[in-house]
Parts: structure tokens; sequence; C-alpha cells
């Protein structure tokens, strides 16, 4: 049973986790995550179609676990929120489907969210205590770089990746050293296994913020090796290209500090469930006086907690409700 605080009912499925959360004021009462990794993991990485109908067959018996398990009614939600972007279009289709409806039949508004927006606000819950300003470093699957943020409501990219994402490069490096998907967990393991001895790229510019070079970099060095008939160490690929990728994030982070002298920083997105960039971004800017915080694992990857936590800002800032004309976005930046 509900207390008087609001109640707000989110739903993600942008990828390949279908959820459904329930949030009553601050307090999460349920999240509910089914994951179609290891229906995906034989293909290598996700099949959009394949997504799409498996959050169709999820997405009804989670809404009525996410319920069960927070003690909710239907009629007990005051809200619907549902990301409606950036992610793979019949995937979302299927959660922005869902809530339409569920905002139609109950009579409750509908708030569109922003899934990076959402990865953000996940920050909120982990660490109920946090406040604007502060610096978000993004690291998902789809986007990467540093997001200012000002207000629970004002969001300004200052950095972002000019072409690949570092998850993307994570998945990609995983799989062609033969890891399973999702490669970034695999590489996080076989790094600490390894040296970062070896060289992929060379750094010039600490400010550049770039994944499509050094992918192939490490691509390329695979098949040389190979040509050559010589022995490859998975786990110094695997510790030399996280070294690579995670620096050049963190160095633009501690960039942006510098500049904008805010001294809190979070991490959001999937890849801030690695090792070595937790490790990295707490020590760079704690030695700068920067308090620095994560989401916990659960949060970090998709989830619809920080769906129903970035609502619960844009309802707090009197941000308008979507309309049933929603529609799902496959690009949407922030
Ligand atoms: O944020 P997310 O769940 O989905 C998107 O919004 O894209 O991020 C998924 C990405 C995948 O690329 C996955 O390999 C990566 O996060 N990831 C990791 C780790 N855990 C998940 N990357 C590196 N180290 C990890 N421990
Ligand atoms: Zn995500």
């Amino acid at each position: 049973m509900k207390d008087k605080n609001t109640v707000i009912l989110g739903i993600e499925s942008s990828c390949d986790e279908t959820s459904v959360a329930v949030l009553c004021g601050n307090e999460l009462l349920s999240n509910v995550i089914s994951s179609q990794i290891e229906i995906h993991r034989r293909f290598g990485g996700v099949v959009p179609e394949i997504a799409s109908r498996n959050h169709l067959t999820a997405i009804l018996p989670v809404i009525d676990e996410a319920l069960t398990k927070a003690g909710v009614s239907m009629d007990e939600i005051d809200y619907i929120a549902v990301t409606y972007g950036a992610g793979l279009v019949g995937a979302l289709l299927v959660g922005v489907s869902a809530a339409k409806a569920l905002s139609y039949a109950l009579e409750r508004p509908l708030y569109a969210v922003n899934h990076i927006e959402a990865h953000i606000a996940a920050n909120y819950i982990s660490t109920p205590d946090l406040k604007p300003p502060f610096l978000a470093v993004v690291a998902s699957g789809g986007h990467t770089g540093v997001c200012r943020v000002d207000g629970i409501n004002k969001f300004t990219m200052l950095a972002s990746t000019t072409d690949d994402a570092i998850g993307e490069a994570f998945d990609k490096v995983a799989r062609a050293v033969g890891l399973p998907y999702p490669g970034g967990p695999e590489i996080d393991k076989r790094a600490k296994l390894g040296t970062p001895s070896i060289k992929f790229v060379e750094r010039k510019h600490k400010a550049e913020l770039s994944y499509s070079g050094l992918k192939t970099a490490v691509i390329n060095y695979l098949h040389t090796a190979e040509q050559r008939g010589q022995a490859i160490a998975i786990e110094d690929v695997c510790a030399s290209f996280q070294q690579t990728a995670v620096d050049m994030l963190v160095d633009v982070a501690v960039n942006t500090v510098k500049k904008s002298g805010i001294k809190t920083v979070v991490a959001a997105g999937g890849v801030s469930a690695n090792s070595y960039l937790r490790a990295k971004l707490k020590s760079e800017c704690e030695a700068l006086g920067c308090e620095v915080y994560f989401p916990p694992m659960s949060l970090c990857t998709d989830n619809a907690a920080m769906v129903a936590m970035r609502a619960k800002h844009m309802i707090e800032g009197g941000l308008p409700a979507a309309g049933l004309d929603l529609n799902a976005k496959s690009y949407l930046k922030i």
C-alpha cells in the first residue's frame, strides 16, 4: 500500500532489457529487470527484431511482477513514465505502446523519458543527497561524453565522442578476441589477469574522445598477429584496450572538472560498471578535490528505476506530459 507520496510506474525497453519499476516518493519499491542477454549471446550481439519480439512477451508479466513486488495496485499509480529514445525503435515501441495503453486506461499522465538523462538520474537513487551542479560522465553502449547538470532538468553536453560509443567499442573488441556478448564485463574480467603492455594508438590530444580508431587498431593488431602466426595474449589485449578506452574518457572528465570548477562528479551508463573506470575516475577526480559517485551495478545498466526517477524530476519541474501520439526515437540527444 503506498503512502501519500507520488507513485510513478517506469518502463524501459530501449535495448535488450525489459524493465518496470515502481517509485514512491524517493523510495524505490520495485525494479524488475528481465534480461535477454542469453537469447542474443548466440548471435554475438543484439538482434533488433528478436529483441522486439521478446519485449512483447515479457512486458505484461514484468509489469505485473513490478506491481506485486511493490505492493501497489494499478489504480494507485499516479504517473506513467517510459523511455522513448534513444534506442532500437522496435524495442522502444513495445515500452511506449504499453505505457500509452496504461496512461489511457488509467487516465494518468504519461512522461516521455530520454534514456541518457535517465542513466544520469540513476545517481539520485543511489545518492539521495546528490544535488546539481555536478558533472555526469556518460559511458554507455550508445553514448559517451561528459554532461554538465545545472538543475534537475538542466543538462548541457560538454564533450561527446566524435564516432563510436565506449560500450560499442568494448563489445566489438570483445567479439574480435572471441569473447561472448556483452563484451564489456568479459573484457573487465580478462583485463584483471593481463598487463596493459600493448600500445594500440598514439594519443596526441587529451581532449579528444573517439573510439573508432582504437577499435580498428585492436582489430588490425589481432589480424596481423594471426597472419604472422604469433600467439595472442588475450588478457593483455583486454587490459591494454580497456586502459586506453577508459583513460581517454577520464582525461576528458578531468579537463572538464578543471575548466568548469564543478567539484561533484557522477558516472552513468553500463560502462560505469567497469572496475578500472570506477577506480581511475575516482582517484583522478578525488585528486582534484571532487566528490565522486557511482550507481550500484544494478542501476548502471538498463533499468526502469532510473526512468521513474527521471520522470519524477520532470514532474517536479513542471515539464509537460506527453500525448498519446508519443513515438519512439532511435536518435535522441540530451
Ligand atoms: O547503458 P547500457 O546498459 O545500455 C545502453 O544504454 O547502451 O550499456 C551497455 C554497455 C554494453 O556495451 C556493455 O558491454 C557495457 O555497457 N558494460 C561494460 C561493463 N558492464 C556493462 N563495459 C565495461 N565494463 C563493464 N563491467
Ligand atoms: Zn542504457
